[in-house]
């Protein structure tokens, strides 16, 4: 396979190179893309250097696959060229999630949607794709009515300039380029993307939109608040679920355990639950705190922690790859 991989210099894009490595995805070549002024210089991938070319030189390389992380906008302008020159493109951004003509994969809950004729795909937020997964085998078996959701998200969600900011604010650095509106370190930042009209935040109604267009149904209600804290290993999700039916927590727990990619971490007892820390650079989702809420019936929390580079972004998409690739519709 020859994979492209555009916004290669970008943290989600690194993180695909080395999940593709990790994975033994069969890469013949990878075709590094990034914008101009990084044009000439090397990214490597499996001990191999590779140069960053443009788009268009990339287009002409006829890569099979090409996995885009470079921005709404980038995505929107060059993602129908690559699909017009017939090369599968899986895109990180939210420039397609929402259009009806385009499928939006999580491959543990709707993989099996996909066809030959997808030629973008979208891969969806990377708070929705941790809590989705852990929704659908509940969904199956008790029937979301409603889910409240509150995160605690990294700073690797908003690329390398908002690293840079929390690492200056610890270092005291001077003239540090602010990507938050405000001081991350020691700080919560309840503002995540842009406000809308509603007073809701851009990235809360992807959270509610996209978990209903991954399960493929519009009944389950969500509501959702969305934080950004100084972590850089990985998403947590307070999550709160009412249920048509009741459950037992037990039952619960062997659903989760038997979910693929994910892991319970749930022994308060010893101090064990999911954190960021122990997230940061695993593809799998931890879950843990599972309890009833009792405050009202049929109702459960959970503590929903995932790397957002990895299961929200680089490796959802490579495993999109790799379902396309066992379905014979690349390659
Ligand atoms: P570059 O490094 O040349 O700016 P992050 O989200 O971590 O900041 O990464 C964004 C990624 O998207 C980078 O690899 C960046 O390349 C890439 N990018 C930005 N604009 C374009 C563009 N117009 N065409 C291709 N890649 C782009």
């Amino acid at each position: 396979m020859k994979i492209a991989v555009v916004g290669a210099t970008g943290l989600v894009g690194s993180e695909i190179l080395k999940v593709l490595a990790e994975r033994n995805f069969p890469v013949t070549e990878i075709i590094p893309v990034a914008s101009e002024r990084s044009v000439g210089k090397t990214v490597t991938f499996n001990g191999t250097d590779y140069k960053v070319v443009t788009y268009k030189t990339a287009i002409e390389m006829k890569p099979d696959v090409a996995i885009f992380s470079a921005g709404g906008g980038t995505s929107l302008e060059i993602a129908p060229i690559f699909a017009d020159a017939g090369i599968t493109v899986i895109d990180n951004s939210s420039a397609w999630r929402m259009d009806a003509t385009k499928k939006l994969i999580v491959p543990e809950v709707n993989a099996t949607s996909l066809t030959a004729e997808d030629k973008i795909i979208a891969n969806p937020n990377c708070s929705t794709i941790q809590m989705v997964v852990v929704m659908k085998p509940l969904h199956d078996a008790y029937k979301i009515k409603r889910v409240v959701v509150s995160t605690y998200q990294s700073v690797t969600g908003s690329g390398k300039k908002a690293v840079d900011q929390l690492m200056g604010e610890r270092e005291k650095a001077d003239n540090i380029e602010m990507a938050y509106p405000h001081k991350i370190d020691l700080n919560a930042i309840p503002h995540i993307d842009v406000f809308q009209e509603n007073g809701y935040t851009k990235e809360e109604m992807k959270m509610i939109k996209e978990t209903n267009k991954i399960m493929e149904d519009d009944s389950i209600k969500v509501t959702a608040t969305t934080v950004r804290i100084p972590t850089i290993g990985g998403h947590s999700e307070s999550v709160n679920i009412e249920f048509e039916n009741d459950f037992e927590l037990a039952k619960v727990r062997e659903l989760l355990a038997a979910t693929p990619g994910v892991i319970i971490q749930d022994d308060p007892a010893n101090n064990i639950y999911p954190m960021p820390i122990n997230a940061h650079g695993k593809d799998e989702i931890f879950v843990g705190r599972i309890r009833r809420d009792e405050s009202q019936a049929n109702t459960l929390n959970l503590w929903v922690v995932a790397d957002n580079l990895r299961k929200g972004a680089a490796t959802n998409a490579v495993q999109i790859a790799e379902y396309l690739l066992k379905e014979k519709m690349i390659g």
